[in-house]
């Protein structure tokens, strides 16, 4: 395949984990923080060019869904795009997380690179969370940075959300990594 998608291109195909996805939360029902391992699958379907007068993207069409051991339904899904721009370098991530969040997470990388950073807080003017007004007031996304590495038939990430939560007086680091390899 060519290169249009650059340093997205090793993120191409379906993805799937066995139970090594790491998640830590504040459990409501449990009443502390728990780590909870988990699967996950996830299909990333390119498309473009997607022309903004000038600016020319290539991009992923996202799915993805974490089990939590064998619960028949996921306790994490997003659904999203992936985004390139070649003249800029410009990677970015939007996708929604059904708790009523969207994300836009930007960084730059090479056409190469095969691991880069994108990040998001609640107040950048470009790359920004946007949440419902319960969560607002009481589990706030304050900020987001996501670590992917890509190689070859498998991908990695490590995410970390620091959310503003009623439950604590600190911001409390939400964290999830995973290794996907590749299945079709
Ligand atoms: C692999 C990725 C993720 C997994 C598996 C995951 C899973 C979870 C779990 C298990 C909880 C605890 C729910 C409970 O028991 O009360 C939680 C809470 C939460 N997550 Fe995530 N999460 C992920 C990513 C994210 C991302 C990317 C964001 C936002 C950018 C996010 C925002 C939140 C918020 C705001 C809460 C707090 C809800 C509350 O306390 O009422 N999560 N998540």
């Amino acid at each position: 395949m060519s290169n249009e998608w650059g340093p997205l291109s090793g993120l191409i195909g379906e993805w799937e984990s066995d139970s090594g996805g790491l998640d830590t939360a504040f459990s409501h029902s449990k009443g502390e923080v728990l780590g909870s391992p988990y699967r996950e699958k996830c299909t990333m379907k390119p498309f473009g060019p997607v022309d903004n007068g000038s600016q020319s993207l290539y991009g992923l069409d996202y799915k993805s869904a974490m089990w939590r051991w064998d619960e028949e339904n996921p306790f994490h899904t997003e659904v999203g795009y992936w985004l390139w721009d070649a003249a800029t370098g410009e990677v970015m991530k939007g996708f929604v997380v059904p708790r009523g969040i969207v994300v836009l997470a930007g960084g730059t990388a090479g056409t190469d690179a095969t691991s880069f950073t994108l990040k998001a807080s609640l107040d950048d003017p470009q790359y920004s969370i946007g949440e419902n007004k319960y969560l607002a007031k009481n589990a706030s996304s304050r900020s987001y940075v996501l670590n992917v590495t890509t190689n070859g038939d498998t991908w990695s990430y490590d995410e970390v959300t620091v959310l503003r939560m009623n439950e604590f007086d600190e911001p409390f680091s939400h964290t999830d990594h995973n290794t996907l390899r590749l299945v079709g």
